[in-house]
């Protein structure tokens, strides 16, 4: 594997060459993969308005990078390795050969039902392989994949299929998770019942084989749309910046917005980073417990481990079930070499006792990693010392949806680690830190917002039907960046540390929520006439929502209300977005321009009274000392 770096100097003079010579040097990268043509231009870009293009006039098609590329040289060997919910449900193997043929069969049957290339289709779906096939089926024929996280609501799911107008939603019967079996169908069915008009077809793929609703127009059965199709399917032939995916992500304003990612890009810095974050080595297991439904299961699940035709595990279930040793039970059975989670996952199994941790061999872990939220040293420390035994380099993965893939990270087993760094940025990647004037942060020491100077090959090209807003979120803050929305710290030598978000974005177990569409669910309640929410430091989840709730009448019993407003962020956004504490106020602190001043709640959320900082130019500064007053007494 050339594309692999080796050693800390052979990384620091790749970096170097990234930024003198980035064409040269993600030429040469490309060249590795197969193209029907060539490119023309390896990279034109402006981030004004912004216009990016990577290896335009090239073309490719991915899916044939992931799978026919491989036929010759390891048709054999595992591709997908699925580890069930249950312990004592049945592992499947999936070797690239097969999953050749099973992508290709599930590429005829969306052709068969009318899906051509350029159209969107919806998944809604657990975490089997059949995920993994459709959305690399889509690819096939040139379709939009558009992955909704099977825990979202049937309005978010409406929401999200109706915004890019998909054409198909496939989705499972039942999802089990844990001790439990969701209905997921039904969700779809709600969708649907909401009003989804562009939705023609839902194809539905068995997975539990529970009872359910069957709608004769549209839904049809996933064994039977394959049933008779053929095992080969021509790859499309895609223009390099034709589009990959669409991918939903929350920002501080607005509804969630559709990131849409392109192919060739896309495809050169998903296989590029996870070779060279994770070093993998021919054979070896990987394991990503990341759901395909966010960004990290589409580029370290699907898209970049089978490109560098790698093993990867695709795990149904969760940590906590059958108990909290189950990660480290499935390291034990599948000998996995390289693992992949959540800082939430690592606190919660790290606060359920080390006993959990204990009987199991790990000796096959090599290499630990973490994605989605800032590590806290305690974690980092337990994870090295109980998991990785010290032998094993845990590489802190600092990126975003917008991203791609991994930007700032360490390399595993060739660059410096540090506790709660992100370290280094990979090769191609140009960050700088900037202050709210928008001046670059120069030397070492430093702390500011975090931006990125120049086009990586997997940037954000724009946001699906609207491309103002991908100018105005992420290239208008400052001038010719990339505005990531993460603050950070740059020590001594040059290591990035990422503090967290400095806009209206709460990281809540590693998912992103906007606080603007939780404080639009919270006001559907009768009773409430305004709210607001702020996330605040939690112990497992990194951090939690705080809602601050007011309303046009006594609310009666407290714990009543609380369940209602509860239920209807779950029934309007999901279950992640529930808010753990809930406080009534008679009004919230605003600016005499009526804007509300979230530094105070977001203080007061955090239990730190007594620095409120100059609350004297408040339009109502007698309404924080009953917020104060009246935040001793909310429970979480
Ligand atoms: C936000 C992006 C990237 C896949 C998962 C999340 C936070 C992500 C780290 C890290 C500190 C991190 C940032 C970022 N984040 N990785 N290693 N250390 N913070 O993707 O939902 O698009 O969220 O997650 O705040 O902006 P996402």
């Amino acid at each position: 594997m050339a594309l692999q770096l080796k050693t800390f100097d052979e990384y620091k003079t790749a970096y170097q060459r990234s930024v003198e010579d980035p064409e040269g040097f993600w030429a040469d990268i490309a060249s590795t993969f197969h193209w029907d043509k060539k490119w023309d231009k390896v990279l034109e870009w402006e981030f004004k308005t912004p216009d990016v293009k990577w290896f335009s006039g090239g073309q490719t098609n991915i899916t044939y990078n992931c799978l026919d590329r491989h036929l010759a040289t390891r048709g054999d060997q595992t591709a997908i390795l699925f580890e069930p919910n249950d312990t004592e449900g049945e592992v499947r193997k999936l070797t690239y050969r097969e999953l050749y043929h099973e992508v290709c069969r599930t590429a005829n049957a969306l052709k068969s039902m009318g899906v051509e290339k350029g159209d969107r289709v919806c998944f809604y779906m657990p975490m089997v392989p059949e995920l993994a096939i459709g959305v690399l089926a889509c690819a096939r024929i040139g379709a939009v994949h558009s992955v909704v996280f099977a825990g979202f609501s049937a309005s978010s799911l409406a929401d999200r299929i109706n915004d890019s107008a998909c054409k198909v939603v496939i989705c499972s019967d039942f999802n089990r998770r844990g001790a439990k079996n969701i209905p997921v169908k039904k969700v779809v069915d709600e969708a649907l019942a909401l009003g989804c008009p562009s939705i023609e077809k839902v194809l539905v793929h068995r997975n539990t084989g529970d009872p359910l609703n069957w709608n004769k127009e549209k839904d049809v059965w996933w064994h039977e749309a394959l049933y008779d199709q053929a095992t080969t399917c021509e790859p499309a032939v895609m223009d390099a910046e034709d589009m990959l995916f669409i991918l939903y992500t929350s920002g501080s304003t607005g509804k969630p917005k559709g990131v849409v990612h392109t192919v060739g890009g896309y495809m050169v810095f998903a296989m590029y980073s996870f070779l060279n974050v994770f070093q993998y080595k021919e054979g070896e297991i990987y394991w990503c417990t990341a759901d395909v439904g966010w960004i990290t299961g589409h580029s370290y699940i699907v898209y970049g481990p089978l490109l560098a035709g790698a093993t990867s595990l695709m795990f149904e279930g969760v940590p906590t079930y059958p108990d909290a040793g189950r990660f480290w039970q499935v390291c034990e059975k599948h000998k996995v070499n390289i693992f992949y989670t959540a800082p939430t996952a690592i606190r919660a199994l790290m606060a359920a006792g080390d006993r959990w941790t204990e009987g199991y061999d790990l000796s096959s872990l090599r290499v630990l990693g973490t994605v989605g939220e800032p590590i806290n040293a305690e974690a980092w420390h337990w994870y090295n010392e109980k998991i990785g035994k010290k032998k094993c380099p845990i590489v802190d993965t600092w990126w975003q949806t917008e991203t791609g893939g991994i930007l700032i990270s360490p390399l595993a087993g060739l660059t410096p680690l540090k506790p709660t760094y992100a370290t280094l940025p990979l090769p191609g990647v140009q960050p700088c830190l900037v202050d709210a004037d928008g001046h670059e942060l120069e030397g070492d020491g430093v702390e500011g917002m975090l931006c990125i100077k120049f086009p990586w090959p997997s940037i954000i090209r724009t946001t699906y039907g609207d491309h103002e807003r991908c100018r105005q979120t992420y290239f208008s803050t400052f001038k010719n960046m990339y505005f990531t929305g993460d603050g950070a710290r740059r020590d001594e030598s040059g290591m990035y540390r990422i503090i967290g978000r400095v806009d209206d974005v709460i990281n809540v177990s590693g998912h992103r929520i906007g606080t603007a569409e939780v404080e639009n669910a919270i006001n559907e309640h009768e009773a409430v006439v305004e709210s607001a929410v702020v996330g605040y430091p939690h112990d497992i989840k990194g951090q939690g929502i705080y809602a601050y709730v007011i309303t046009d009448r006594p609310v009666g019993d407290l714990v009543v209300f609380e369940k209602e407003l509860r239920n209807t962020v779950t029934r309007i956004i999901g279950p992640i977005a529930k808010p753990d504490v809930i406080q009534v106020v008679t009004g919230l602190p605003k600016t005499r321009s009526g804007k509300i001043m979230r530094r105070i709640l977001r203080k007061v959320a955090a239990g730190d009274t007594e620095n409120l900082g100059d609350t004297s130019t408040l339009l109502n500064p007698e309404v924080v000392d009953e917020i104060k007053e009246g935040a001793k007494g909310v429970v979480a």
